[in-house]
C-alpha cells in the first residue's frame, strides 16, 4: 500500500483546522427577519405552524426590532395584516395603513435598523390573490399601478427599501418610475424575481392570512422545474432598475441561486420560506434531527450557493451563533 499524496482528511482534524480552511462563511451582516404585524397593542399571536413566530401588532414590534438590532442584525421586512380586506386590496396603501404605522414607529425607535417592506396586494384583497382579479384571472397591468403606490406609500413612511413579491410583468419598473415621480429616487428595490409557485409557503399563508380564496398562483409565480426562466425574469427585473434580486424558496432551488449569482453582478438574496422554517422545527421537535445543526447546515448552503443576503425566521437564533 503507497501512502497517498492527497489527504484530505489532514485539515479535517480539529475545530480549528476546520474554522482555518471553511470556503463559507456565514455572518449577521445578511441577516433580514421577516415579521408579520397585526392590528391593536399588546398582540403577540403565535403561529401554529410556525413554532417561535408570532403576528406582533406595532408596539411589540417595536420591542422586537430592538432586540433585533441588539443582536446585529441589520434588517427586518415587513408583512401587514390589514383590518379588512376587499377586492382591490386598497388598505395596502392607506396612509395610516398597517405597515405603514409600523415604518413610522420603528423608523422612530430603532433608526438604526433597515425596514424593508414587502410590496404584494395578497394580504389585503378579500380573494387572497397578488393582483386584481377579473374574467378569473389575476389582470396584470391594472394591479401595476396599484403595487407602485403601495410601495410610494411604503417609502413615504419612511421605508429604506421595498421589495415587491406579486410576481406581475413590469412591476419593477412601474415601481421604480412611480418612486423617482414622488421624488424617492433613492430607495432601492429588492425584487423577489425568481419567484417560484411553491407548496413550501403553506405556513406563510396561515401568518399572514393571504390564502387564495379561489385557484391558486401558478399563474404569476414560476413553474419549479424552469431555471432558464429564472435568469431570464432576473435580467428583465434588473433592466427595468431592481438593485436587488431575490430567489425563493431557497433550499429547493440552490442551482437557481449559484446561476443567478455567476451571471449576474447585482447583489443576491434568497428567501428560507415558511416552510423551510417549519420542516426543520417539526423534524426537530419530533427529535428526527439536531435543531441546531440542521438550521446552520441549511443557512450555510444557501449562503454557499451565492445568496449574500438571506431572509430567515431563522435570524435571531443565527445572529446569537454567527460572527458579526
Ligand atoms: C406574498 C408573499 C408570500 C411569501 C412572501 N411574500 C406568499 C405567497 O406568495 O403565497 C412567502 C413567504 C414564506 O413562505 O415565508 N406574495
Amino acid at each position: 500500500m503507497s501512502h497517498p499524496t492527497h489527504r484530505p482528511r489532514r485539515l479535517r482534524r480539529s475545530v480549528a483546522l476546520r474554522r482555518l480552511v471553511a470556503e463559507t462563511r456565514p455572518t449577521v451582516d445578511g441577516l433580514v427577519l421577516p415579521l408579520f404585524i397585526a392590528p391593536g397593542s399588546g398582540v403577540e399571536r403565535p403561529i401554529a405552524a410556525m413554532p417561535g413566530v408570532r403576528q406582533l401588532s406595532v408596539d411589540r414590534a417595536v420591542e422586537e426590532c430592538r432586540g433585533v438590532a441588539d443582536l446585529g442584525i441589520p434588517a427586518v421586512i415587513l408583512f401587514g395584516i390589514p383590518e379588512q380586506k376587499d377586492a382591490m386590496g386598497s388598505s395596502a396603501w392607506a396612509a395610516d395603513g398597517i405597515v405603514q404605522r409600523a415604518i413610522v414607529a420603528i423608523k422612530k425607535a430603532v433608526p438604526e435598523l433597515i425596514v424593508i417592506t414587502d410590496v404584494c396586494l395578497c394580504e389585503y384583497t378579500d380573494h387572497g390573490h397578488c393582483g386584481i382579479v377579473g374574467r378569473g384571472e389575476v389582470q396584470n397591468d391594472p394591479t401595476l399601478e396599484l403595487l407602485a403606490r403601495q410601495a410610494v406609500s411604503h417609502a413615504q413612511a419612511g421605508a429604506d427599501m421595498v421589495a415587491p413579491s406579486d410576481m406581475m410583468d413590469g412591476r419593477v419598473g412601474a415601481i421604480r418610475s412611480a418612486l423617482d415621480r414622488a421624488e424617492l429616487p433613492q430607495v432601492p428595490i429588492m425584487s423577489y424575481a425568481a419567484k417560484y409557485a411553491s407548496a413550501f409557503y403553506g405556513p406563510f399563508r396561515e401568518a399572514a392570512g393571504s390564502t387564495p380564496q379561489f385557484g391558486d398562483r401558478r399563474g404569476y409565480q414560476m413553474d419549479p422545474a424552469n431555471a432558464r426562466e429564472a435568469l431570464h425574469e432576473v435580467a428583465l427585473d434588473i433592466e427595468q432598475g431592481a438593485d436587488i434580486v431575490m430567489v425563493k424558496p431557497a433550499l429547493p432551488y440552490l442551482d437557481v441561486i449559484q446561476q443567478v449569482r455567476a451571471r449576474f453582478d447585482v447583489p443576491v438574496a434568497a428567501y428560507a420560506v415558511s416552510g423551510e422554517y417549519a420542516m426543520i422545527k417539526a423534524a426537530a421537535a419530533a427529535g428526527m434531527l439536531d435543531e441546531e445543526r440542521a438550521m446552520l447546515e441549511a443557512h450555510t448552503a444557501i449562503v454557499r450557493a451565492g445568496a449574500s443576503i438571506v431572509l430567515t425566521y431563522f435570524a435571531k437564533e443565527l445572529a446569537r451563533l454567527l460572527v458579526r
